[in-house]
């Protein structure tokens, strides 16, 4: 059996995990986000007091993490040793340090094998940072997903204050800038396009338009 495996990379912020999600639902297939489950495993990192600059430490305590994943009414839920942790990875804490750790090898090796069984058996639209360069180099369509920093911190600041946090704009603009230089210049897997990837800039597109655009492209590769 072929699967149609869809990738989306592109930087924090550019609205990656809203328009896989839409486009999974309305393609009925499934939404992987990788991003998440290197959350997962910066979160049992955080709560054991693991430093993740000192890969060895790291490196001995991932054989006692065990990261998968279930879906309810179609969304990922993430687990970590069998705990739901889907609510408790998506604070800019957790984020900074799965940023942090995903520059590991053995934390990239340690995920490869479930992103790609993932899409070996199921149709997926997958998101994250080397998706497209490096889990799915025969993905059938691959998007390069960006927006301007402004925009994308802009985009945060709104859903951060719309939740009622208290925040600062130009806090959050540094953060994704910071996040933006780790993921791109990382030796292993960093933030690139990949050479077969469509690019998109949606600092000027709603979530319709670039979602309609995704579609029409997966149709066009059909
Ligand atoms: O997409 P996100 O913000 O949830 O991802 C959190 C961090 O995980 C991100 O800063 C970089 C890392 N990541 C990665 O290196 N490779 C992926 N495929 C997905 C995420």
């Amino acid at each position: 059996m072929t699967t149609y495996n869809i990738a989306i990379d592109g930087p924090a912020g550019a609205g990656k995990s809203t328009i896989a999600r839409k486009v999974a639902k309305e393609l009925s297939y499934i939404y992987v986000d990788t991003g998440a489950m290197y959350r997962t495993i910066a979160l049992y990192l955080l709560r054991k007091g693991v430093d993740a600059a000192q890969e060895s430490a790291v490196a001995a305590v991932l054989p006692e993490i065990q990261v998968s994943i279930r879906y309810e009414d179609q969304a990922q839920q993430m687990l970590l040793n069998g705990e739901n942790v889907s609510g408790l990875i998506r604070t800019e804490e957790v984020g900074n340090m799965a940023s942090k750790v995903a520059a590991l090898p053995c934390v990239r090796e340690k995920l490869l094998d479930l992103q790609r069984e993932l899409a070996r058996t199921h149709d997926v639209v997958m998101d994250g940072r080397d998706i497209g360069t490096n889990i799915l180099p025969n993905a059938q369509l691959k998007i390069y997903l960006t927006a301007s920093v402004e925009t994308r911190a802009q985009r945060r600041f709104l859903e951060l204050t719309q939740k009622g946090v208290d925040c600062s704009y130009e806090k959050i603009k540094e953060d994704i800038e910071k996040r933006d230089d780790q993921d791109m210049h990382r030796e292993i897997a960093p933030l690139i396009q990949a050479k077969d990837a469509v690019y998109l800039d949606s600092s000027d597109m709603t979530i319709d338009e670039v979602a309609e655009k995704v579609r029409s492209l997966c149709q066009q590769g059909r």
